[in-house]
């Protein structure tokens, strides 16, 4: 028996022969109290280096908008609540995540068609692919949005759908819901009332607080209070910047969306970026440790993921898993968006980038 081989030795190991059976009946002992040996595990757990699940990945939208498309005559918003297909990760199927922190989906919303009005603790943004003239009310004010524009919805700010226009609309939608769920902290409500009394004018927000100014006695916020980042008014800043020559080696002519009352992140938990990428521009590769979406607002280039090239054109959405050392390649002069989790890890102290 191996636990009398252990006793006869005064419970040192007894002989070679038999010390990895003893040592397999102590785990089966300790597993009944909920316990198991770490150094069976550490390897796996403290990592050398980030090790991530996820892998990269291309969505092109020829594909996408004729999918979601389709699904306008399957189910209405009504039904749906929120049309929405999400962009799972390959090597995350069935888990709702285009990485391990971030949901992505592409929303469409019909000509007439409404989203109700809710709200949930998960900080949500949009990023407009197709269409023109549909709304995202926040927070009171009704954001008419156009492509390439980024609208906020920050945790708990109600927010609803609608689309006057007649073109269907679509866009990227993200989330920090798998980050919200890890921690277990998901709250949501639904109201009433399909659609919030809106009480300022569209742009309000962003007139108010993205101008250099700030309504005198405006409180440090963790999170913007502006709803809609125009791309009439971001793209001018990049190809100004690019005409300036004012081009990072690895992400281009690039502007961080800030929070304009503490030069922060848009949000506590996503930070978000464009990019312009001048024709011919080949990035020097790097990597960090925040897992990234872009989305291809305008041109056509490739990322080298690790030797696994991404083909990118308009409205392609496309993954890079964290520290994947990658680099973008411009056919033609391009827009990037992307967006990550960075904020929330460096306020943990735990963001990292390298060559
Ligand atoms: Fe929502």
């Amino acid at each position: 028996m191996a636990v009398s081989a252990a006793k006869k030795t005064n419970g040192k190991p007894g002989p070679k022969h038999n010390i990895e059976t003893v040592r397999q009946a102590y785990y089966q002992r300790i597993a009944k109290h909920h316990m198991t040996p770490l150094w069976k595990v550490m390897s796996s757990i403290i990592t050398k280096e980030p090790v991530s699940r996820c892998v990269p990945v291309v969505w092109h939208f020829d594909d996408v908008k004729s999918l979601v498309l389709e699904s306008g005559g399957l189910i209405t918003t009504e039904e749906a609540k929120r049309r929405v297909l999400i962009l799972e990760n390959p090597a995350l199927r069935g888990e709702s995540k285009a990485t391990n922190t971030l949901f992505a989906g592409i929303q469409m919303i019909l000509p007439g068609e409404v989203a109700p009005a809710h709200r949930h603790v998960s900080a949500a943004i949009r990023f407009v692919l197709d269409g023109e003239g549909a709304y995202t009310a926040v927070e009171g004010e009704k954001a008419f949005m156009s492509p390439g524009d980024f609208v906020i919805t920050a945790n708990w700010a109600p927010h609803d759908h609608g689309n006057p226009s007649n073109k269907p609309m679509l866009w990227l939608d993200v989330l920090d819901v798998p980050a919200v769920n890890f921690f277990e902290t998901s709250f949501t409500e639904n109201f009433d009332e399909p659609m919030q009394k809106t009480t300022r004018q569209d742009g309000d927000s962003l007139s108010f607080y993205g101008s250099g100014v700030l309504p005198d006695g405006t409180p440090a916020m963790n999170r913007t209070p502006v709803i809609n980042y125009t791309y009439a008014r971001t793209r001018p800043i990049v190809a100004r910047m690019m005409a300036a020559g004012e081009i990072d080696k690895r992400h281009g002519a690039r502007v961080r969306y800030a929070n304009p009352i503490t030069g922060g992140s848009v949000l506590p938990t996503m930070g978000a970026w464009l990019a312009m990428l001048p024709k011919g521009f080949r990035g020097e590769p790097h990597r960090s440790t925040d897992g990234t979406i872009f989305v291809c607002a305008e041109g056509r280039g490739t990322t080298d993921v690790e030797g696994e090239i991404l083909d990118w054109g308009p409205n392609d959405v496309f993954v890079v898993p964290p520290w994947k050392r990658h680099s973008h390649n411009a056919l033609k002069a391009s827009v990037l968006f992307s967006i990550s989790d960075r904020p929330a890890q460096e306020a943990l102290g735990i963001w990292r980038e390298g060559d």
